[in-house]
């Protein structure tokens, strides 16, 4: 029987789960795919801890330089993350030839556009299922499975850190201290949680998204992002009363000759399919003009669920190998020359419904003052509740609007702010709501 032979990169939580896989489901695999997927070399400075896992002698090495430049080397697996070290061995694997997996999104985010120049002008296949939605087969499913489809929209829970946190403050009251300190103890947190809880892991997974979507350059930089930090239990009290559920989302959407993509908290209906993804559990509903609705759902994070993803892709480009047609799939799913340059639209120009929080004054007049401003910038109400009454101190006003432009939003918004009856800085969630028309 052939053999393929892997050299892994990283002995951490998803590369334990990748040796783990290859060596408990050895025969499953090899029956699947009619050759063996050995285990050669597993690379990590740490040779010393215990991982739980028993390799032959020899295949645990401190060096990963031997691993890339090994002839006998077919794939390599990228496990070690961050954007110096995992970067320099990636071009360096690729330069000498080595097929490479990888489920370092934020690398592919920040520095893709050049790792895939390389990898095409090498000829070499580069797979990345596991950077984004773990084991939910969202790249595959875009780049191949919807291939006959133009995308017109992409809604997305893909942080399954946040998710987690605004599931158990929704449904336990558990505060956002503790849930955060639970998902980091269940190993699904980033080693930097700001880097979940601000949303820029959900907008590297975006970034990543709207490439294969849409056949664009991976553009990061423009995405608009917002994290969870400043939601209170308050606003997700005040969902609920309004029939919503807070998620944070990655949108991206087809606007013409540009491409929508922004990262925020959003106020979806409770009956939304999106609503019940709940705990760390991600999920994406894709709207394609063929399809119509799809969703896909799994766990986005965590060792056996990522290196499920990592398998796949590993079978994928080993069955590209025996067959010799390396590449035989575009790697971003369009052909790389015709990958373009599509600007993403600017969040001001953006227009949806929306959900302000304001702290102001229980006296007479303060209504009126705020929705006048709000009315001078074209910002229709849909609804306006005071909670509680007080003789002194600030009452929570909340308002739904009909659809309003983001960058009137955030003039009337700042005028308001700078009102003396109003204490605090306004809270604003963007609802997405397929039910409300206008
Ligand atoms: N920190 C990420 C999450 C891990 O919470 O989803 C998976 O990318």
């Amino acid at each position: 029987m052939k053999e393929i032979n892997i050299g892994l990169l990283g002995f951490g939580i998803v590369g334990t789960g990748v040796a783990k896989l290859l060596i408990d489901n050895r025969e499953v695999i090899r029956s699947r795919l009619g050759a063996d997927l050995n285990l050669k070399y597993v690379a990590d400075i740490d040779t010393e801890t215990d991982r739980g896992i028993s390799l032959d002698d020899g295949v645990l090495i401190p060096d990963a330089h031997k691993v890339i430049d090994d002839p006998d080397i077919d794939i390599v697996v990228e496990m070690i993350g961050g954007q110096g070290i995992a970067k320099d061995l990636i071009l360096k694997a690729i330069q000498n030839g080595k097929q490479v997996v990888t489920a370092n999104k934020a690398l592919l985010a920040s520095q893709g556009n050049e790792i895939f120049r390389a990898a095409a002008e090498k000829g070499t296949d580069l797979a990345f299922e596991a950077s984004t939605g773990g084991c939910m087969p969202i790249i595959k499913t875009l780049r191949e499975a919807l291939v006959g489809n133009h995308i017109a929209s992409m809604i997305g829970i893909l942080n399954g850190t946040c998710n987690y946190i605004l599931s158990k403050i929704t449904d336990e009251g558990m505060t956002f201290e503790t849930a955060l300190a639970e998902a980091q103890a269940n190993g699904f947190a980033e080693a930097d949680p700001t880097l979940d809880v601000e949303g820029f892991d959900t907008a590297h997974k975006l970034a990543i998204l709207n490439t294969l979507a849409y056949g664009m350059e991976i553009n990061l930089k423009d995405i608009y992002i917002e994290g969870i930090s400043r939601i209170k239990p308050m606003d997700i009290e005040f969902a609920g009363q309004f029939g919503y559920k807070i998620k944070l989302l990655a949108i991206g959407k087809d606007r013409g000759d540009m491409v929508e993509a922004r990262v925020h908290p959003t106020m979806i209906p409770s009956e939304n399919i999106l609503s019940n993804v709940n705990a760390n559990l991600n999920a994406v509903a894709i709207f394609g003009d063929a399809v119509g609705d799809m969703l896909l759902s799994g766990y986005g994070a965590g060792r056996m669920p990522t290196a499920s993803a990592v398998i796949s892709d590993l079978t994928d480009i080993a069955r590209n190998l025996l067959t010799g047609r390396a590449g035989r799939v575009p790697l971003l799913g369009c052909q790389p020359g015709n990958i373009r340059k599509i600007p993403v639209m600017p969040v001001d120009d953006i227009s949806t419904h929306y959900y302000f929080r304001f702290s102001a004054a229980d006296r007479p007049g303060v209504l009126s003052k705020i929705s006048g401003i709000l009315g001078e910038n074209e910002i229709s109400l849909k609804s306006v509740h005071q909670k509680g009454r007080k003789t002194s101190g600030a009452v929570p006003i909340v308002m739904l609007t009909h659809i309003a432009r983001e960058a009137d939003v955030k003039k009337a918004l700042d005028e308001i702010e700078r009102l003396e009856v109003v204490s605090d800085k306004p809270v604003l969630i963007r609802i997405e709501d397929e039910n409300q028309e206008d």
